[in-house]
């Protein structure tokens, strides 16, 4: 793969050229590393457009490369201010540059990037971000937006192999030219940060939506912790803020903390504490109870109906159906399913479980007489179809349900519904 060649040898290098305050502008510094890196035998070509013209910073790659293999969005100024003084254009232009510029470029390389199945981007974001620093608000807020652009990327681009992380660096720059002193400057030197942007950067390297500390030759990984928290809600009880302060500190406590890293660990948790109230309240042995005396309490819940329920629908909404489960005019088979004029336009048969879904969920479900049905915790298992005649192009269908059957699995219920749609 070209990759490696392109990291290191062809790079378009991007800078408008301004002062650390954004101010001015000029083509003297990307000049200036496109010639270091074509004295070392690199192929390289400047670019100097602000990042808020991301198509044009990607275009001039592809010209002379003919493919994008890495971003590295490093474009930053400063607008330092303590929060109360922090004017709207301070404001604006520090996430337009640094955060809504580092979305105009990736998202102009991104397409490119998945098509050929590979892409390694890297954002910059900063310590300041990360911990907080003083008349930092607008930088701090952008820099750990890129963190979130970043987690997002990992997982929408790992399918197709692009992989995004993050680097808080600390090193001397423009940006920090006039604030460290030059010894200090010379020990933390952008050298000491590169190494990391490219092992990165390598087609090898497997890391994606990583963070990462660098300075001064010292790489170290950040990641989340939470604590394992405390349920402060009994289901048969309202939640309350004295609740809540009485379980503080079990709260905030980091012992055994977990380390979520996927938005699956996270509601994964939530779920937990949900099935953990519901079973501490005795939702299960309220259900079984309910559901195995309907007999003597009068309800009779298995082989209880329904109310039916009627529903006409037109072709627009047979093609809507077609259309949301992935027919597509690229599909000359698919034609028959979302063009009315089509000689052969039919409805697709399973079109009939939306009935059957909008009967049962329309109510019908809260309504069966001895059980207690919440519907946001309802989950649909699984559905099964039999058609006996196609489905008309459009007109009017009645649906029957009845229970057949209510099985107890301890911490919820399965429950059978028989339909019948005419
Ligand atoms: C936490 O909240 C629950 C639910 O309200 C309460 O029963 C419990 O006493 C609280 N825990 C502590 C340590 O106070
Ligand atoms: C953490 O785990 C240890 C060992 O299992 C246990 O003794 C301790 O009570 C746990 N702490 C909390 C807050 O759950
Ligand atoms: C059933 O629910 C009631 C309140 O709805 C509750 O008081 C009772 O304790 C529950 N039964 C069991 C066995 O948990
Ligand atoms: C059990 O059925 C009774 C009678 O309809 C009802 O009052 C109670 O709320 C039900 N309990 C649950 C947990 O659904």
């Amino acid at each position: 793969m070209l990759c490696v060649l392109f990291v290191y040898f062809c790079i378009a290098v991007n800078d408008l050229g301004g002062d650390f305050m954004g101010v001015g502008k000029g083509s003297l510094a990307a000049d200036k590393v496109v010639e270091e890196i074509r004295r070392k035998g690199g192929r390289a070509v400047a670019n100097y457009d602000s990042v808020d013209a991301g198509e044009k910073v990607v275009k001039t790659a592809l010209d002379a490369f003919g493919r994008i293999d890495v971003v590295i969005n490093n474009a930053g100024i400063l607008r330092d201010r303590s929060f109360g003084r922090i004017s709207d254009e301070d404001w604006d232009i520090i996430q337009r540059v640094h955060l809504r510029g580092s979305f105009l470029v990736t998202r102009a390389a991104w397409d490119h990037m998945k098509k050929q199945k590979f892409g390694r981007i890297i954002m910059t974001s900063s310590a300041s971000g990360i911990y907080g620093n003083f008349g930092q608000a607008n930088y701090c807020a952008a820099k750990l937006g890129l963190l979130g652009l970043s987690n997002c990327l990992a997982v929408e681009g790992e399918k197709s192999n692009i992989h995004c992380n993050t680097i808080a660096p600390t090193a001397g720059s423009r940006l920090t030219q006039n604030i460290l002193p030059d010894d200090l400057l010379e020990a933390l030197k952008p050298d000491y940060v590169a190494p990391l942007v490219l092992w990165l950067c390598h087609e090898s390297c497997e890391e994606n939506g990583g963070l990462f500390e660098v300075g001064a030759g010292w790489i170290g990984k950040l990641r989340w912790e939470r604590t394992l928290g405390a349920i402060v809600r009994q289901r048969t009880q309202p939640m309350t803020p004295e609740a809540v302060k009485a379980n503080w500190t079990k709260i905030c406590d980091f012992d055994n903390a977990t380390k979520p890293q996927r938005i699956q660990d996270s509601i994964g948790g939530i779920i937990e504490a949900l099935n953990k109230i519901d079973s501490d309240g005795g939702v299960s042995a309220n259900h079984t109870s309910n559901v195995t005396s309907t007999a003597t309490s009068g309800f009779v819940t298995i082989g209880h109906k329904l109310p039916p329920f009627s529903s006409s629908y037109t072709e627009l909404d047979t093609i809507m159906y077609a259309l949301g489960v992935g027919a597509s005019l690229k599909e000359p088979k698919d034609l028959k399913f979302i063009y009315e004029g089509s000689s052969d336009f039919s409805c697709l048969p399973t079109f009939g479980v939306i009935l059957a879904q909008k009967s049962i969920m329309g109510g019908g479900l809260a309504e069966i007489p001895g059980l207690s049905v919440n519907l946001a915790k309802v989950l649909l298992g699984e559905q099964y179809l039999e058609l006996y005649k196609p489905l008309p192009r459009a007109g009017k269908l009645k649906c029957e349900a009845i229970v057949a059957d209510v099985l107890d699995k301890g911490s919820g219920l399965i429950m059978l519904m028989d339909g019948a749609d005419e």
